[in-house]
């Protein structure tokens, strides 16, 4: 299954949410691999520095907007999950790996500055539904300081008419470190952190499971 960790504003957490899921999909059992489509090569980075005793993750780098495609579907034969981490960069890149996702996820930092200005990622999206129309979009919301999803941020994220998953990342230093180390949050000190990590990965094994792409009981990290 392919899923795609995309928006178009720069430092939302598409590196950090494509590395912890992974890490969850990999503890699973499940055969993982992450797909870096930005240049920066964080992703590729991370894994040269991952320690090999760890569930491998294989992390292979494109930044060809015209292979991704078919790099992503090749990757889909032989592993169970390939993330997408996405790029921030205004090429074409951005919409090929939306109409390459089974799933995607789209992270937002909960900011009404940030939230106006996904209306460009949304038309990307927009305009890959007329190609696709069964690309399963959420929103996901990094970086959060307070206690529930403000109702004025649910609401300018409602307009855009896509789902919020309940889950939320917290600003924390784990986040940071563990990325530092090669590793996932589950794999680093801090258990709140791990918590949300794997809540973040049934939410979307949920589904994953919902829009017919895996099939399973109930999962546990
Ligand atoms: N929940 C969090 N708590 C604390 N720090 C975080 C959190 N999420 C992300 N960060 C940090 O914020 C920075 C940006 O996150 P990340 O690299 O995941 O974003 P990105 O969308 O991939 O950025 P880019 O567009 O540059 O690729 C990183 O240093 C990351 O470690
Ligand atoms: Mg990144």
């Amino acid at each position: 299954m392919k899923i795609g960790v995309s928006n178009l504003k720069g430092g939302v957490g598409k590196t950090t949410v494509s590395q912890n899921i992974a890490v969850c999909f990999a503890h699973l059992g499940y055969k993982t691999c992450i797909l870096d489509t930005d240049r920066n090569q964080n992703s590729i980075s991370w894994s040269g520095v991952r320690d090999e005793e760890l569930p491998e993750i294989l992390v292979v780098g494109s930044t060809d907007e015209r292979a991704i495609t078919k790099a992503v579907n090749k990757l889909n034969d032989s592993f169970d999950f390939v993330v997408i981490d996405g790029t921030p960069s205004l090429s074409e890149m951005t919409t090929r790996v939306i109409l390459a996702s089974d799933l995607l996820i789209i992270p937002i930092l909960p900011s009404a500055h940030d939230i106006r200005a996904i209306h460009q990622f949304i038309d990307r999206y927009q305009q890959a539904l007329e190609f696709r129309d069964d690309i399963p979009a959420y929103f996901f919301v990094n970086q959060f300081q307070g206690y529930t999803v403000q109702k004025s941020i649910r609401d300018l994220l409602l307009q855009f008419g896509l789902p919020i998953l309940q889950t939320t990342f917290r600003e924390r230093v784990a986040y940071v470190e563990a990325a530092v180390e090669g590793r996932g949050v589950i794999e680093w000190t801090d258990e709140k952190a791990a918590e949300e990590a794997v809540a973040l990965t049934n939410e979307v094994l949920f589904a994953a499971e919902k829009h017919g792409f895996i099939k399973q009981e109930k999962v546990k990290v």
